[in-house]
């Protein structure tokens, strides 16, 4: 059947069963593949992205689920137009291997969406369910930390 998703802005058309997961379909048929597959069975977060702002594991959110505007990292920010959580990641040089990092900052986005300064607590709650087998967990918290003060929330 065909599904009409808004993705980053942009409308798509796609014909394919309902149940085909958010993230398939983002990374085999838009084209978008900064949304990571780790383990799919919304264990690791790395297929992170936002439905109408929430961060969701796109892992489990079949086609006939979306229930709103979706947003990948694509979209949350570009090499040219970083968003700040993305600009407090390269001043934290955060990333090591990378392949976690799409989903760690689409789920550090929703937090400070959320509360716009966190605690250590916060982001230990909030990030939980990302994990990353490079172990950048202290530069993911300082960066968090760092975003939300350029964001005004602290
Ligand atoms: S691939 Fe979705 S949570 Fe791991
Ligand atoms: S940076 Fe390598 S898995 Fe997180």
């Amino acid at each position: 059947m065909t599904t009409t998703l808004t993705i980053n802005g942009t409308s798509h058309t796609v014909d394919l069963p309902e149940d085909v997961p958010l993230l398939w379909v983002l990374r085999d048929e838009i084209g978008l593949t900064g949304t990571k597959f780790g383990c799919g069975v919304a264990a690791c977060g790395a297929c992170t992205v936002h439905i109408d702002g929430e961060a969701v594991r796109s892992c489990q959110v079949g086609l006939g689920d979306v229930w709103g505007e979706v947003t990948t990292i694509e979209g949350h920010g570009t090499p040219d137009a970083m968003s700040a959580v993305q600009e407090a990641w390269v001043r934290h040089q955060v990333a090591q291997c990378g392949y976690c990092q799409s989903g760690q900052i689409m789920q550090a986005a929703a937090l400070l969406q959320e509360i716009s300064n966190p605690t250590d607590a916060d982001i230990d709650d909030a990030m939980a369910g990302n994990l990353c087998r490079c172990g950048t967990y202290p530069r993911i918290r300082a960066a968090i930390k760092d975003a939300a003060k350029v964001m005004g929330g602290a």
